[in-house]
């Protein structure tokens, strides 16, 4: 069985900078038409001339394949309305992080004070700029997304033309939230599709499973598997592929994010085709996003055959996949 999908799209992405972007960019630009790039480098992407030199590199990277890397800007509450109008070509969406909540978020938003936010949010809205959200509070782990609703349900009422990502849901109420405002929207990752809580931490600790946000519960999963596999019209893919190098994962101060690009579409298809939903794949890859985006990514067709395929140990020596060593039921047949 042979499956085609046109220009797949991965709506949250970690490239990195450096030899790691080097290694995974590639790996994306192989089988993705487009990526939306994460800002959180160190220092984190809040200007335009690093906007523009972050592309260049992802370009070089690449290796002129045709690949559309779809730039962020780190959010700031103390950006003016003409700085906002003047990066407005470079970038596709601004990422908002609340302050120390994941990887290099150190600079993020303290507290959310939605007065202090609301001239940058005005000026998103006037702009038709998406504001992507990392969306936990500091509360307890398993609570902090659920906890986080009520303020994705202040921003999304209080500025109904902004367009607002929450960003790789983890949990049933943030999949419920999604219909009770209009301009509320969602990235789902791979890995929330397929695991758990038990699956990092109810045996023996899988380090490379370890992610933010935590996977949840299996009604969570539930949540996120209807919506996902039902292809839901605000529902889009977002891998959060988020490499680290494998000794800064198999460490005590385990490193969060789990590396999942290479083998995203093969994943994807067999979880799809599991629950006989190959049909909806497509319009969840690529199709809602080009919509909710208003995006016309270059034009890449990827084949996928239902044979087995073996997923890498690790990569380059450096950074272990998720399902590494293990078979997956679909390959990649040819991109191009
Ligand atoms: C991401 C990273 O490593 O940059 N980590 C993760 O666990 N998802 C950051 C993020 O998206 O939270
Ligand atoms: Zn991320």
């Amino acid at each position: 069985m042979v499956l085609s999908l046109n220009d797949p799209l991965d709506m949250h992405l970690h490239l990195r900078d450096g030899r790691m972007l080097d290694i995974v960019a590639p790996l994306s630009a192989e089988t993705f038409s487009g990526a939306l790039v994460m800002p959180n480098l160190v220092p984190p992407v809040t200007t335009e001339e690093a906007v523009a030199s972050y592309r260049e590199r992802i370009v070089k990277a690449g290796e002129n394949r045709a690949f559309t890397p779809y730039m962020t800007l780190f959010f700031r509450s103390d950006y003016t309305p003409e700085f906002l109008a003047s990066v407005r070509k470079e970038i596709l969406a601004i990422k908002l992080y609340p302050a120390g909540i994941t990887t290099n978020s150190e600079g993020g938003v303290e507290g959310f004070d939605l007065i202090e936010l609301a001239p940058v949010l005005e000026a998103m809205s006037e702009l038709g700029i998406p504001l992507c959200v990392h969306g936990e509070t500091g509360g307890f782990v398993m609570d902090r997304e659920a906890e986080f609703i009520p303020i994705y349900e202040k921003v999304a009422g209080a500025f109904p033309d902004l367009t607002i990502v929450m960003e790789h849901i983890t949990t049933k109420e943030a999949v419920e939230a999604l219909d009770r405002f209009e301009n509320l929207y969602a990235t789902i990752t791979l890995h929330h599709l397929y695991i758990t809580l038990d699956e990092v931490a109810g045996g023996l600790l899988q380090p490379h499973l370890f992610c933010k946000p935590i996977a949840k519960r299996p009604e969570d999963r539930e949540a996120l598997l209807k919506a996902a596999l039902s292809a839901h019209p605000k529902v889009m893919f977002g891998s959060d592929s988020a490499p680290h190098p494998r000794e800064a994962k198999e460490a005590p101060g385990c490193a969060a994010g789990v590396f999942t690009a290479p083998l995203a579409l093969p994943a994807l298809a067999q979880l799809f085709d599991r629950h006989g939903a190959l049909q909806n794949l497509q319009p969840f890859v690529s199709d809602n996003a080009k919509r909710i985006y208003g995006i016309t990514p270059p034009k890449k067709e990827v084949l996928l055959e239902k044979s087995p395929w073996l997923v890498p140990e690790i990569y380059e020596g450096t950074v272990v996949p998720m399902f590494a060593g293990q078979s997956l039921e679909w390959r990649i047949l040819r991109a191009g």
